[in-house]
């Protein structure tokens, strides 16, 4: 979008809204109704008051345990039911919206009464074990269209198990030191910032590009031991003179991590532990917007032996390894475990 030509909005202001911008992308698509933005004006609707909890995290009663565990026998954080709720009520309201699908929530809600074609799947707060010591957290959302014949109600999980590559858009938020909505339909990824002051999102990047290398490894290397062996071997290559050696960088919340990485370029790897033998994130709500996200921006998402994107989903909560950032790298550590599964399987043979 060429900035110059919308000082001369409505009160000669300088910023476009993400508002704004969605409509002039949906411009592109004749069959656009806008009903695409009035959702998505749903989801930062939400962020916006999410962002507002967790900036007051600590003197509004958000902190700290909920005093329940989730389907995934996770402790519940305070602020990921409130922000559950926040996006179920916001997108709830949106009679386009058929049915949400959340890491909070055991089964996908079909929202009542509604023919609406959209399906939106979120992680309503990422990085919770972060929440109560004042590090960066994130919502993560992906949209996808259902299946209209199968409006007579048959089983709306069919609807939501759709391989990341049909996903219509996906995004996150992240509440950093500022809050940042970043966002693609599939025309490139466009950052937003929220300006307190005007209350809205507004435009800050345009086509955001991942550089194509970077000396950068972000990963939780207190699970080494369980690593495949592929890993640690380009981990402990990183480490050399002759590599770099790459800086480490690890926050701990996936939408941080690789707010970073986008930016920056680099990798971020959640391999498979002993703990998490499926790597730990969630494939629908983490693995797939990110993935797209990175895709659009020219970097490569893998589960280290296939494309994120292609995954076909047998459940919802279900997990995956994921090694997500500037392609160069990917790819490098694609080559180190084939190289090394190689060995291992003549080993293990
Ligand atoms: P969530 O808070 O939504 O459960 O996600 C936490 C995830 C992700 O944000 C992060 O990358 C990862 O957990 C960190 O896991 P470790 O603490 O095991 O490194
Ligand atoms: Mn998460
Ligand atoms: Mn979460």
């Amino acid at each position: 979008m060429d900035l110059e030509h919308n000082i001369d909005g409505p009160s000669n202001r300088r910023f476009v809204t993400m508002e704004e911008h969605i409509i002039s992308q949906q411009r592109n698509h004749p069959t656009a109704t806008g009903g695409f933005s009035w959702l998505l004006s749903g989801i930062t609707l939400a962020a916006r008051i999410i962002s507002a909890k967790v900036r007051r995290a600590g003197i509004i009663e958000v902190l700290g345990e909920a005093g329940d565990v989730n389907l995934h026998g996770e402790q519940q954080q305070k602020l990921d039911i409130l922000s559950n709720r926040t996006l179920e009520e916001c997108l709830g309201f949106r009679e386009n919206v058929g049915i949400l699908a959340s890491e909070e929530l055991d089964e996908p809600k079909v929202i009542r009464g509604s023919r609406g074609k959209y399906i939106v799947i979120f992680d309503p707060l990422d990085g919770s074990s972060n929440i109560d010591v004042n590090v960066s957290v994130g919502t993560i959302f992906a949209v996808y269209e259902r299946d209209t014949s199968n409006f007579n109600g048959s089983d709306p999980l069919m609807d939501v198990l759709q391989p990341g590559v049909k996903q219509l858009a996906a995004g996150y938020i992240v509440y950093g030191s500022s809050t940042v909505l970043t966002y693609t339909t599939g025309e490139g990824v466009h950052m937003f910032t929220l300006d307190p002051s005007v209350g809205a999102f507004v435009l800050a990047q345009e086509h955001v590009k991942m550089p194509e290398t970077g000396k950068m490894f972000s990963v939780n290397e207190g699970n080494w031991n369980s690593f495949p062996r592929g890993v640690q071997e380009y981990l402990k290559w990183c480490k050399t003179k002759e590599a770099g050696p790459y800086t480490a960088r690890y926050i701990g919340s996936l939408v941080a991590d690789f707010h970073r990485t986008l930016l920056r370029g680099g990798i971020f790897l959640y391999p498979p532990t002993s703990k998490a033998p499926k790597g730990k994130l969630r494939l629908m709500y983490e693995a797939n917007p990110i993935a797209f996200l990175a895709e659009q921006a020219g970097g490569k998402a893998t589960d280290g032996k296939q494309r994120i994107l292609d995954k076909q989903p047998e459940s919802l909560h279900e997990r995956t390894p994921l090694v997500v950032g500037s392609k160069g790298e990917v790819e490098l550590v694609e080559e180190f475990m084939h190289r090394h599964a190689a060995q291992e399987a003549l080993v293990e043979g």
